[in-house]
């Protein structure tokens, strides 16, 4: 099943794309132009090529739901729901959630500021979650982890056993309302949506990721994402 191949399209996924991108000043990055596209443009675009997913909700911050429409007018796929979001990641994956449709059997939640996400990786994600219920990228600390004190190094932290999360993450659909309707009420606060499933004591696979698939965070961030767009119109022609 790994190419998606005797899946129906049951899929749904959501884009959190409403943060306002603090860290990179100016316009927010999801919005800013990475060769060809915008990178949220891009990071929608790893999905609505994909048979089996159905719906791709994209949450934008306030005020930007006509200019995110216009971005996305010529993405060729009739299950693109746009909808707003909230004060914080977790707060507008709830929101996303709130449009899924209820005939997706698989929901996955990927950064808006992932453009480089594989069809290959999706996929594994898709079928971990079919088979266990909840499912993420990740990929093993390679380098050495030490703490800051001032402008010296600190003492040294273990990386044995540490993984960077990645996403897309996915789970059953009903598993993570419940996870988000949980962590609303008991006022848990998360960067990422395993670690809400995990707090209900679910078990969660681990489904190694790719370094290309970075999250886009800094200048530094953005100028390598920049080289790799600009690698692949040399050698592929205009990027698609
Ligand atoms: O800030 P960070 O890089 O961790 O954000 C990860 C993703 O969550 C980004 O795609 C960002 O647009 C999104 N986000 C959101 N709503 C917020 C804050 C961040 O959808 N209030």
């Amino acid at each position: 099943m790994a190419n998606g191949v005797g899946h129906s399209r049951d899929v749904a996924v959501i884009i959190p794309a409403a943060g306002m991108g603090s860290r990179m000043g100016g316009v927010p990055k999801q919005f800013r132009t990475l060769g060809k596209h915008t990178l949220l443009r891009r990071s929608v675009g790893c999905f609505t090529g994909l048979k089996e997913v159905m719906q791709v909700v994209v949450v934008v911050p306030e005020g930007h739901l006509s200019d995110t429409e216009a971005d996305l007018k010529s993405v060729d796929f009739d299950g693109l729901v746009l909808t707003v979001g909230g004060a914080t990641r977790q707060e507008s994956v709830r929101k996303g959630l709130e449009v899924v449709s209820s005939a997706a059997r698989v929901v996955l939640v990927h950064d808006a500021a992932r453009p480089f996400a594989s069809t290959d990786k999706i996929r594994e994600v898709v079928a971990a979650v079919r088979d266990y219920e909840a499912a993420s990228l990740a990929i093993p600390v390679a380098d050495t982890l030490r703490k800051v004190s001032g402008t010296n190094f600190a003492e040294t932290v273990s990386r044995e056993g540490i993984y960077r999360m990645q996403t897309p993450q996915g789970f059953r659909p009903a598993l993570l309302v419940e996870a988000h309707r949980e962590a609303a009420e008991a006022g848990w606060k998360t960067t990422d949506d395993v670690d809400l499933v995990m707090r209900q004591g679910h078990a969660v696979c681990l489904i190694n990721g790719h370094p290309a698939n970075f999250k886009i965070t800094t200048p530094d961030d953005w100028e390598l994402a920049e080289m790799i767009v600009q690698d692949a119109t040399a050698s592929r022609g205009p990027d698609g």
